[in-house]
């Protein structure tokens, strides 16, 4: 990629490291948003993280549904990989979370934020391979990174069985080693078959991906009062 950054940062010159760098700042206000340091300093009950991952059913259900139409798509497809899949593990989730019934199937309606958050999604699945590796990389490698830090806090805020029942969205029982996975991940993104503008357009993508995030979270910080 062409340097566009000031003589004085270091400018990445692979692209996964590129997506990175362009999306530091907004991955820290995701991290110190309201909603997500109440809810890991402890400071709101259970429902608020059953609240919480309800709205990761409705992402993951746009993420992991056109899946398997992705898988052959050449730009896409390296990166649909059936270690990541998340819906089964949020589903038992969520059925605990509801007392052990799956009522809440019939049940969950998505925030306003989420259902736009999913709608764009589900849209670039449809029309735009690249746009949709930005929204993957964005979640996938963020529950394999910073998801194990909030899984142990939930654990000990909640009393969840380790790696149980109410965390199982976290744990990737079949990536063996997640830091040699997040290695793989890196060299795919870094193998993209994209041109320089496209690649501009999938750094942007992936802002808006968090740009979303925060949305939700905002949303959610609104449902909870201690979150405000
Ligand atoms: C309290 C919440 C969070 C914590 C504590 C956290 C923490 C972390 C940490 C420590 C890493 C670095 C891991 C490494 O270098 O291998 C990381 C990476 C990452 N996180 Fe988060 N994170 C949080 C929330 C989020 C959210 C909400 C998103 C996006 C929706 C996100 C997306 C990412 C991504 C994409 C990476 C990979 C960056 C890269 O190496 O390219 N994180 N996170």
């Amino acid at each position: 990629m062409p340097s566009t950054a000031s003589p004085s940062q270091d400018t990445p010159t692979d692209f996964s490291a590129l997506l990175r760098a362009a999306s530091h700042d907004q991955h820290s206000e995701v991290r110190t948003s309201s909603f997500m340091s109440e809810l890991l300093g402890g400071k709101l009950g259970v429902g608020a993280w059953t609240r919480y991952t309800e709205q990761l059913w409705f992402l993951y259900a746009a993420l992991e549904e056109p899946a398997r139409d992705l898988a052959e798509d050449p730009v896409a497809g390296p990166f649909v990989r059936g270690e990541l899949l998340r819906l089964p593990a949020l589903e038992r989730d969520l059925t605990h979370l509801h007392g052990g019934s799956d009522r809440w199937r019939q049940e969950l309606a998505p925030l306003p934020a989420t259902a736009a958050y999913a709608a764009r999604v589900a849209e670039v699945a449809r029309t735009w391979p690249a746009g949709y590796v930005a929204h993957h990389y964005t979640r996938y490698l963020g529950d394999l990174s910073g998801g194990q830090i909030v899984r142990d806090t939930a654990e000990k805020t909640w009393g969840f069985a380790r790696k149980g029942d109410g965390v199982r969205f976290y744990v990737f029982d079949a990536i063996g080693n997640p830091a040699a996975f997040k290695r793989e991940y890196r060299t795919l993104l870094d193998a993209l078959p994209c041109d320089d503008a496209e690649k501009r357009r999938v750094v942007d993508e992936c802002r808006h991906a968090y740009a979303l995030n925060a949305a939700v979270f905002e949303e959610l910080g609104d449902r909870f009062p201690n979150a405000a």
